[in-house]
């Protein structure tokens, strides 16, 4: 049994990755604003920090201790790093930098979340980890740095790390409700609702969208893969999809009518995204992934069984609920989610644990994907 520091555990990857520790014994410390995560995401088991990952003092206050360290936490949206460039700065880069120098006091492993943004237009596709990146947001140039320190940690502290470049990751507990939310869960909240969906640019760029359990296989495996060599791995399917396909095939799952709003490109947008699994599943031992479909009606699912009221959309009121600031200088308050906590509810409103059981599309049916409670 291992504790590990997770940060941004409260949040929508966070919480599958801290379940999945949990459920095999280890301890889940985790360190998180609650900015964009939310305290009902907070396991039961797990005991939060409350406090700033750009807060050195706060870092190494959560790394005490620990065997290891998940580190998540950051402003996950290329949009907002447009909007908000310094702040998503402070805690996308920064915020590495406080974690990787709380680690390489004691050398304590640390797998970290970099993205495909690092990747921007480079080419050609499938992109491959050789592939020279080229960022073209201010998100993916801080999460190319977060690699760039990783290596530099590994020479200098000889600090063991290993890098993943999610893909675009959705599932259960994609928080919907912010204009930055990830377009998987932003389309099967509106359609399964009935409502139209936004649709940025011309709707053929693509993404290479994973289902979140696989993700966390990724996280788990790579832990064991942390080295001073800075080792970095894509985390993809390797199957690209148009974002217009995206919104039919949402749209037929929800069997629904697509009513489709055409908006601007948005700034900073990759046009392809598209990854090679070649050197993850040789070296992490990957199985195969979870199907679109299959992930999206696990997705749908989920939603349907937790689906709040509709609210007006974008609300300003409710993104302010969501995204509290914290003060970097307040002190880190320390939090448990034991089960029942009055706070937790679970997403079917018992205390039950939850465990994903995945099967490709090919070994059984879509939909069949679900909560094993
Ligand atoms: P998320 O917003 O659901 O989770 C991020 C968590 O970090 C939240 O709980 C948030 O409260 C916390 N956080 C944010 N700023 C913080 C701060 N200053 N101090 C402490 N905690 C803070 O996002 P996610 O989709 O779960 O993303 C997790 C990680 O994976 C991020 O590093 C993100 O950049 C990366 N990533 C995500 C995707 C994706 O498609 N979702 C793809 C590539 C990379
Ligand atoms: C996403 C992740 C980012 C990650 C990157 C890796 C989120 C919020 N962002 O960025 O953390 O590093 O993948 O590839 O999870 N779109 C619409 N309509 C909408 C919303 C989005 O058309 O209502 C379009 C966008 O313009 C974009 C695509 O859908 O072309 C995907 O957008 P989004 O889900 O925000 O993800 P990325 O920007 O790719």
């Amino acid at each position: 049994m291992a504790t590990y520091l997770l940060t941004g555990g409260c949040g929508f990857i966070g919480s599958h990755l801290a379940e999945a520790l949990l459920a095999r014994g280890d301890q889940v410390r985790v360190l998180d604003d609650l900015s964009t995560g939310k305290m009902e995401n907070l396991r039961p088991g797990a005991t939060l920090i409350r406090g700033d990952v750009s807060d050195a003092a706060a870092v190494r206050q959560a790394m005490a201790d620990v065997d290891g360290c998940f580190h998540l936490a950051a402003i996950a949206s290329v949009e907002r790093g447009v909007r908000e460039l310094l702040v998503t700065h402070r805690v996308n880069l920064s915020g590495t930098l406080a974690v990787f120098d709380a680690a390489a006091r004691d050398r304590l492993p640390v797998v970290y979340a970099s993205s495909a943004a690092a990747y921007g237009d480079a080419g050609p596709l499938p992109l491959e980890e050789t592939t020279y990146p080229r960022p073209l947001s201010a998100y993916g140039a801080d999460k190319l740095g977060c690699e760039q320190h990783a290596r530099a940690a590994g020479q200098v502290h000889r600090l063991p790390t290993c890098g993943l470049r999610f893909f675009n990751v959705f599932g259960p507990r994609q928080d919907p409700k912010s204009p930055y939310s990830g377009v998987i869960s932003i389309f099967c909240d509106r359609l399964s609702r009935g409502e139209g969906v936004d649709l940025y640019g011309d709707g053929e760029q693509t993404r290479d969208f994973i289902f979140v359990a696989d993700v966390v296989a990724a996280l788990l495996a790579a832990m064991d893969h942390a080295s001073p060599e800075a080792p970095v791995f894509n985390v993809c399917t390797g199957q690209p999809t148009s974002v217009r396909m995206l919104a039919e095939t949402v749209a037929s799952l929800c069997d629904t009518p697509l009513e489709i709003r055409n908006r601007p490109a948005r700034l900073g947008e990759i046009r392809h995204s598209l990854g090679s699994r070649g050197r993850a599943e040789a070296s992490l031992g990957l199985g195969t992934p979870v199907g679109l479909r299959q992930g999206l009606a696990a997705t749908l699912d989920w939603m349907r069984q937790n689906q709040a009221p509709a609210a007006p959309y974008p609300s300003s009121e409710r993104t302010s609920m969501t995204m509290p600031t914290q003060s970097t200088a307040e002190t880190p308050t320390i939090s448990s989610a034991a089960s029942g906590h009055p706070s937790l509810p679970s997403e079917s409103g018992t205390a039950a644990s939850t465990t994903w059981s995945a099967a490709s599309d090919a070994a059984s049916p879509a939909g069949t994907l679900g909560l094993i409670r």
